[in-house]
């Protein structure tokens, strides 16, 4: 045997069929095989590899050698779709393909560093799930001259493998899915269902045993269309029935700068609707539980499961109690002139969409308690973690409510000190 068909061999045995690389992208492995040997040796264990899909079917052929290296095409959803169109189609109509400007819109959005947004090292490095504006408007791409992270459908069958048993599994969610205010990773890994599931991969249970995964509930059939009836925000239209609920989300979406402080719609309902962040009528929310209880009814009575989600639907109704009545507060010392609306906001009235942007401390408070602790508290209940339910979600917005009013007051003294000061 040739130390050629080595790496054939190795392909074999890993269970990918090797062919050589078709003409067009014969050049592109060689040379590569040396500058870049991980991606030729990780593209050699793809099935793109054993169905003759290479180098130059992604990225073009105008690319010759390390002085033209800019002339490779960067490929994005749209290349995938010459070969793939039903999961671009899907994806297309997806939360995630929306990633990309539901984080443009946020209020404050330009106030952080670009190198984080454009540049893919904070928000963007999360966000760029979405589709994204062409490169020529961006900052950051501008400087360096390359586009990078626009490959989008490289975020859970990862580059250049793009192995579907990698994107099956949840750990391929959890680079994003976790942390301060998604930690959906931390939730599932602390359920039932997580623990089942690394039971099952450590053997102690069998391997055929039930457990589900991310994908199980929210990429059904290979789905690649995800979207869930409360979303992130837990926010819908129209509002819920209950007279105490609808009360407090209508304080919340105040909040969110959704409707102005006397309760009429904004613009910025627009891009609300635009960037689908809420369920916009009964039966599109409807819709998205429906299939969620088909997933859950391949294990579970439907009674249970409907009961389960329920819970959930109620943990976040007793989170917005809490919520509302911090806005409340918050929204007096903007009433009496004790806090003044920022460059960035329209009315005097607390926005927690300025996230830590925020100007005052109560109100840095007020965002980590919507942002951190109230979404702990109903995400943890829809994901079975009780500890995220209750002391990372409830006990904490319990907390921030104690701090909030006390520092609405402290705030009240001050200035009632300040008036008895004056002669
Ligand atoms: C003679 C060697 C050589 C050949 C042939 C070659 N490349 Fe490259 N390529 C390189 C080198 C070296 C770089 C890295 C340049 C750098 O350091 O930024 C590169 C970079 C790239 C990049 C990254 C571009 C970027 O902006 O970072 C891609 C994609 C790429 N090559 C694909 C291909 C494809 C597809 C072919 C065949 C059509 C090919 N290469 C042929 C040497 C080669
Ligand atoms: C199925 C499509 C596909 C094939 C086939 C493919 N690539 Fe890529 N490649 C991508 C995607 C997607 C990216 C990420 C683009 C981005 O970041 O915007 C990428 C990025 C790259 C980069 C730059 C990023 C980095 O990690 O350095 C290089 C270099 C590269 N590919 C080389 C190759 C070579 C060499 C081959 C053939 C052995 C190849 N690619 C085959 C889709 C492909
Ligand atoms: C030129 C056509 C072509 C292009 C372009 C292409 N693919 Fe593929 N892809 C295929 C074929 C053919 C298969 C094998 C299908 C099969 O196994 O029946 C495949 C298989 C796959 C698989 C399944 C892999 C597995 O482990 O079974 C994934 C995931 C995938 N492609 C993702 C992508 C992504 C993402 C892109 C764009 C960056 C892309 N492909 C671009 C033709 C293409
Ligand atoms: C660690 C990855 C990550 C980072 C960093 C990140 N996000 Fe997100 N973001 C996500 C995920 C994941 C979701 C979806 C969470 C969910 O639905 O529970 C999300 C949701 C959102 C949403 C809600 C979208 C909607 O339509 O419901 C907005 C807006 C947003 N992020 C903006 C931002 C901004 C602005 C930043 C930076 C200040 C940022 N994100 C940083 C991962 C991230
Ligand atoms: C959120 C994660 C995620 C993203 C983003 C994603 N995929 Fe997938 N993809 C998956 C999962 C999970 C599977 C396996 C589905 C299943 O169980 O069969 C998969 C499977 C596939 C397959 C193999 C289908 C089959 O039946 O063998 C292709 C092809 C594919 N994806 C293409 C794409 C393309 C193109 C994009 C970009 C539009 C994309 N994917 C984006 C998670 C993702
Ligand atoms: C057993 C099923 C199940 C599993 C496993 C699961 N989820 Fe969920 N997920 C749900 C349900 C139920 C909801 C709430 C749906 C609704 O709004 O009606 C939800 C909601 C979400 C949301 C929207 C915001 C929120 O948290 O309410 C995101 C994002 C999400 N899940 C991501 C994930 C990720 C990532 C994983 C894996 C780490 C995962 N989920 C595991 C069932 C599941
Ligand atoms: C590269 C980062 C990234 C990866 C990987 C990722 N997601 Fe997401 N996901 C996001 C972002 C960002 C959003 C918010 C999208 C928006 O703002 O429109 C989101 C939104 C979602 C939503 C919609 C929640 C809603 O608002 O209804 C679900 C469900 C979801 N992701 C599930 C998954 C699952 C399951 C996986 C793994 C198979 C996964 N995601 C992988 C970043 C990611
Ligand atoms: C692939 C199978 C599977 C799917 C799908 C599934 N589960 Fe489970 N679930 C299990 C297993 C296995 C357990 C652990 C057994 C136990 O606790 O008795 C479990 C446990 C639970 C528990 C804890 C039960 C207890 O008695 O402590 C709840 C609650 C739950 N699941 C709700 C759901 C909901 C809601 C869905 C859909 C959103 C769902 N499950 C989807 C398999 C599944």
């Amino acid at each position: 045997m040739t130390t050629a068909a080595l790496p054939a061999v190795a392909a074999l045995l890993l269970g990918a069929s090797f062919t050589s690389p078709p003409k067009a992208s014969v050049a592109c492995v060689e040379c590569h095989a040396t500058s870049t040997p991980g991606i030729v040796s990780d593209w050699r264990l793809s099935r793109h590899a054993a169905v003759s899909v290479a180098c130059a079917d992604c990225h073009g052929t105008e690319h010759k050698g390390a002085a033209d290296a800019a002339k490779a095409r960067l490929p994005g959803p749209d290349t995938c779709a010459r070969c793939h169109a039903t999961q671009v189609k899907q994806y297309q109509g997806s939360k995630h393909a929306l990633a990309w400007a539901a984080m443009m819109a946020m209020p404050t959005f330009h106030y952080q560093p670009a190198v984080l947004t454009d540049g893919l090292k904070g928000c963007g490095g999360c966000h760029a799930i979405g589709l994204r504006e062409p490169a020529d408007q961006r900052a950051i791409s501008r400087e360096s001259g390359r586009d990078y992270g626009a490959g989008s459908c490289d975020s859970c069958h990862t580059r250049h493998t793009f192995s579907v048993k990698e994107a099956r599994e949840p750990q391929a969610c959890k680079s994003c899915h976790m942390g301060f205010d998604h930690a959906q990773w931390e939730m599932y890994d602390a359920s039932k269902h997580g623990v089942r599931h690394e039971l099952v991969k450590l053997g102690a249970l069998p391997s055929t045993a039930s457990a589900p995964t991310c994908q199980t509930c929210h990429m059904q059939k290979g789905d690649h269309g995800v979207m869930t009836g409360w979303g992130f925000l837990g926010v819908r239209l129209p509002l819920p029935d209950d007279p105490q609920w609808k009360a407090d989300q209508t304080t919340i979406l105040k909040a969110l700068g959704v409707l102005d402080p006397s309760g009429k719609p904004t613009t910025f309902l627009e891009v609300v609707k635009g960037a689908k962040v809420a369920r916009l009528t009964n039966e599109e929310w409807q819709a998205q539980r429906d299939r969620m209880i088909v997933a859950c009814k391949e294990c579970h009575a439907e009674g249970f499961v409907r009961s389960q989600l329920k819970r959930g639907d109620q943990t976040l109704r007793e989170a917005d109690r809490l919520m509302a009545e911090a806005i409340e507060i918050v929204a007096g010392l903007y009433r009496d002139g004790l806090l003044k609306k920022g460059k960035e906001q329209r009315f005097d009235y607390p926005n927690v969409l300025q996230f830590h942007d925020s100007g005052s401390p109560v109100e840095l408070r007020l965002f980590a308690m919507f942002m951190e602790h109230r979404m702990k508290a109903f995400q943890g209940a829809f994901h079975n973690s009780p500890d995220h339910a209750l002391w990372q979600g409830w006990s904490e917005m319990k907390r921030d409510l104690v701090e909030i009013r006390a520092a609405a007051a402290g705030l009240r003294r001050v200035r009632d000190g300040e008036r008895r000061a004056k002669p």
